[in-house]
């Protein structure tokens, strides 16, 4: 209970023993073979990391583990303290429902709704209000009312965006979120989200392709033969 952020508006409050918001040790994973050994990592408030990796090097795999969805063969992930692995289901659903953003490869918009909707919905869910702000900044004000069915790839992506940043988070995770835009709207779109971690005391763990948008993370990694090494 007591554990809960209480919307770090101005950024001020910065809790003593959460140096860091997401930590990991050691992980390794395999599938049919082995995917990454021992990668360790850290993320602190404000910080931004980019990994960078070919097709198949399992760069969504270790997204997925750092973000409570996929359990590792070996290793420990700590999201604000907390040993995630060790956490109840329900527990562990509170956190990413509340302290983590998840923008994946494909979007996981409602299809039946619309956009609004959408948002609303990740709104009710953490009980945050829709931010219209956020719809300006992503610009999508002009299109509320449509079906997501209706959208463009790069419209999606967007409203994934909005939605995601509707929770305030303190961890976004995302996965090549501007694979579908143009280079201009995905200068525009991740310098909001790079603003937004600024202001929340929020940090950013991003997986793309984009060797030019990695370079404004503060740490670029790059998975290689099984390994995780640092760039930057
Ligand atoms: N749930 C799963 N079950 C079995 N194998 C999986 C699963 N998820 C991923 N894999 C395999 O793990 C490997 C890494 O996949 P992953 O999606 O992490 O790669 P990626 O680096 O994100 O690739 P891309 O750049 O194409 O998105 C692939 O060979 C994939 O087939
Ligand atoms: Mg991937």
């Amino acid at each position: 209970m007591n554990r809960e952020w209480k919307g770090s508006v101005n950024g001020s409050q910065q809790n003593k023993n959460s140096e860091y918001l997401l930590k990991c040790e050691d992980i390794s994973h395999s599938f049919d073979y082995p995917l990454f050994n021992n990668v360790s990592l850290s993320l602190k408030p404000k910080e931004s990391i980019a990994i960078l990796g070919v097709s198949g090097s399992g760069k969504s795999s270790l997204l997925h583990i750092l973000s409570t969805l996929l359990k590792p063969n070996k290793g420990r992930v700590y999201i604000k303290n907390k040993n995630i692995y060790n956490l109840k289901d329900d527990e562990k659903l509170k956190l990413r429902r509340e302290e983590i953003g998840i923008i994946f490869q494909s979007h996981y918009l409602f299809n039946g709704f619309s956009v609004y909707e959408n948002i609303e919905l990740s709104s009710i869910l953490t009980k945050r209000p829709i931010d219209k702000n956020l719809l300006k900044i992503f610009n999508i004000e002009n299109v509320l009312n449509k079906k997501v069915t209706q959208l463009s790839g790069g419209q999606q992506q967007r409203v994934s965006l909005a939605r995601v940043l509707t929770k305030k988070p303190k961890i976004i995770f995302a996965d090549e979120p501007t694979g579908n835009l143009d280079n201009k709207t995905a200068k525009d779109v991740i310098e909001s989200v790079f603003k937004y971690i600024d202001l929340k005391n929020a940090a950013l763990f991003l997986v793309t392709h984009d060797k030019d948008l990695a370079e404004k993370c503060d740490k670029i990694y790059r998975l290689k033969e099984a390994k995780l090494i640092r760039e930057k």
